[in-house]
């Protein structure tokens, strides 16, 4: 029994000090600024979402002032096939209303209220429709589309991104990322002219292997298309950055609200902070 128990603490403790060597140094110590990457990009992350309800008009606006380099937003697919702001699939964390995105027409959306949750201050705020956050942003700053779920589950989804990017003209300030393979690689196969992020939430030292809900190895050659990687900052140690940067790709990480942490991370080399602050570390 003696024999199990220090077998199983053994076993434990390995695993233990594993995790703890893949996340960030930035939990265990002070990082000197010393190697910071001066072009790095404030990315407000669905909008100015620490001061406005997140992917609203008004937490657009609100960003749009803070004038960071991106915004990066969320978006579903109506019934009717109108692309939307919104993070989740379903309504009822940040509207009035409840059920699946996909099971309502735009024209239910538009009554719903996606401010109140977030303060008494934004009541009424509406979903936005994605074509009107592009014709906001304008070019004013880049526009990084986070597509959550693809035409598995929004028929034509990407199709109908991709037109509208054409329909703006937006194709050199709007860029497309997406935890999802088919996602990305549609979007490649569909214009190959759009920029692609790949994201995923860390890689697992020593190994190929990475924690993501849709793949587990990063096979880089596969890849090829993809021009930045957006990881989980709790797993953005120098080993991943530098193996990313080395294949010729920039590195963000998410979601970073404290400035100190910020710093670190710049100096350890990543390429954009996406936070919910975009006053976070202003140039
Ligand atoms: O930008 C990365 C981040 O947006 C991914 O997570 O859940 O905030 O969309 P989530
Ligand atoms: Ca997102």
């Amino acid at each position: 029994m003696k024999k199990i128990c220090y077998i199983i603490i053994i076993i434990a403790s390995t695993c233990i000090i594993y995790i703890a060597l893949s996340l960030s140094p930035i939990f265990f110590k002070n990082i000197p600024n010393t190697n910071p990457n001066p072009e790095y990009k404030i990315i407000a992350h669905r909008g100015a979402s620490s001061l406005a309800p997140e992917n609203t008009k008004a937490a657009i606006v609100k960003a749009l002032k803070l004038k960071p380099h991106r915004i990066e937003v969320d978006v579903q697919q109506t019934k009717d096939s109108t692309v939307v702001l919104m993070h989740d699939i379903t309504l009822n964390r940040t509207t009035d209303g409840e059920g699946l995105i996909k099971e309502k027409t735009y024209r239910e959306l538009s009554k719903l209220d996606a401010g109140s949750w977030f303060s008494k201050a934004f009541t009424g705020e509406e979903i936005p429709k994605l074509e009107t956050i592009i014709q906001l942003i304008n070019g004013k700053c880049e526009l990084i589309i986070e597509i959550k779920k693809g035409h598995d589950f929004y028929p034509n989804i990407e199709k109908h991104i991709l037109k509208l990017i054409k329909k703006y003209n937006a194709e050199d300030w709007i860029f497309i990322h997406s935890f999802d393979d088919n996602v990305l690689m549609t979007i490649h196969e569909l214009n190959p002219n759009i920029a692609i992020h790949k994201l995923f939430v860390g890689k697992l030292k020593f190994t190929p292997f990475i924690v993501s809900n849709t793949i587990d190895r990063l096979d880089l050659e596969k890849y090829n298309y993809i021009k930045e990687y957006s990881i989980n900052y709790a797993f953005a140690n120098k080993a991943v950055i530098k193996h990313l940067k080395s294949h010729g790709k920039k590195v963000n990480v998410w979601t970073v609200n404290n400035p100190k942490t910020a710093e670190a991370l710049i100096g350890l080399g990543v390429d954009g902070i996406i936070t919910n602050n975009p006053e976070l570390l202003h140039k």
